[in-house]
């Protein structure tokens, strides 16, 4: 059942360009340059009116809210708050009757996320679901939600159903700007193309693998690794060092870029790769900043960034590059890079990559 893979999270990986497809298809209409999530119909009028979004996960799926959180700011104009489940849960939250939670969690099963939607739905909320399980408790208890159709994970790790995650909130956020009035109609159409082409862009990715697992044996004794991204990079650089963290036991820590002066900066010497994700036009140059600063103190560059970079990859020990795309997407791109880099570390450590200690798939406690 692993399909020739030695481990589940590797097929699982390579699988991205199909689940991602499996994702679009049937909603991305690319002739017609139009979206239809048949699972929002009923709430299409609540979701255009909302004076702001609620996003509640934990964990991977939580960093997916944050690429939520970019996306409908950008494109729906809908200001959004991103919680812990966890969190939210314990905070007595604000929430109300006009109020719209949305919910991701691939296993549809996380209790601290079902927790979440129980106290929304107490207090009136509409409340949506993001769910790659059918039929999942969380799947059944929301109002309304969209499937991710990524197949069934299997790997503990995480890694297609994030992918499928981001692409459902990409074309949520379109259609909603779309609806409103939000969005350059151009703007979308390019996008909506574009999205089109991630999953063959994604193969592109995958089909490099083996330059990452040679960068990964330069690593695979590192004690720290620092991942450092700006806008909707910053969640990738969380989703990249929580992947090394679970599954090949390397204390990892993500941060957008521009916190690296306020403290992290001090941990820099010539031990520590800082994996620098350079993937947005608009931040490029800040980012070149960024990495000028760490390589003043010996820190060792690793680069993910576009083909085109070359200023970012001249000045990088190693570089992943990946195809052009757009900004708001690119999200779907550079996490595969970050995925294969701590599968091959992990690998390379002997750690038990499928079953990692102390982890479960779903966690069923609160
Ligand atoms: C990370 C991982 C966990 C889950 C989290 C939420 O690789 O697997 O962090 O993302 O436990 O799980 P779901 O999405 O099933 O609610």
């Amino acid at each position: 059942e692993k399909s020739g893979y030695p481990h589940f999270m590797l097929k699982e990986i390579f699988e991205q360009p199909n689940s991602i497809a499996d994702c679009l298809r049937g909603r991305l209409d690319v002739k017609n340059h139009s979206i239809q999530l048949g699972g929002l119909v009923d709430v299409m009028d609540k979701l255009i009116g909302a004076k702001r979004l609620i996003i509640a996960a934990c964990g991977t799926s939580w960093h997916a809210g944050l690429v939520g959180e970019y996306l409908f700011e950008h494109l729906s104009k809908i200001p959004v708050e991103v919680e812990y489940a966890s969190e939210f849960r314990y905070r007595e939250p604000l929430i109300n009757e006009d109020d719209v939670m949305l919910v991701i969690s691939q296993s549809g099963e996380t209790a601290d996320t079902l927790a979440a939607v129980r106290e929304a739905k107490q207090r009136g909320a509409t409340v949506l679901g993001i769910c790659n399980v059918v039929g999942s408790t969380i799947a059944r208890e929301t109002d309304a939600g969209v499937y991710t159709h990524a197949g069934p994970e299997i790997g503990v790790a995480s890694t297609k159903a994030f992918t499928a995650q981001v692409s459902v909130l990409a074309m949520m956020a379109i259609m909603i700007g779309q609806k409103k009035n939000t969005i350059d109609p151009e703007y979308a159409e390019r996008l909506i193309e574009e999205l089109d082409r991630i999953p063959g862009k994604v193969k592109q990715i995958v089909e490099q693998s083996d330059s990452i697992k040679r960068m990964a044996e330069l690593f695979t004794y590192a004690p720290n690794f620092l991942y450092l991204g700006r806008t909707y990079n910053f969640p990738v650089a969380l989703e990249g060092a929580l992947k090394l963290k679970e599954i090949s036991y390397i204390h990892a820590e993500g941060y957008p870029a521009a916190e690296m002066k306020h403290g992290p900066i001090a941990l820099i010497d010539a031990m520590m790769p800082v994996v620098v994700i350079a993937a947005t036009d608009h931040t490029n140059d800040k980012m070149i900043s960024n990495i000028e600063e760490v390589k003043a103190r010996k820190g060792r560059i690793i680069s993910i960034t576009g083909k085109e970079n070359e200023e970012v990859i001249d000045l990088s020990e190693f570089s992943c590059p990946i195809p052009e795309t757009e900004d708001c997407l690119s999200p779907l791109l550079t996490v595969i890079p970050l995925q294969l880099l701590s599968y091959y570390i992990a690998v390379n450590r002997g750690c038990n990559v499928d079953q990692p200690r102390n982890l479960a798939k779903s966690v069923t406690v609160e």
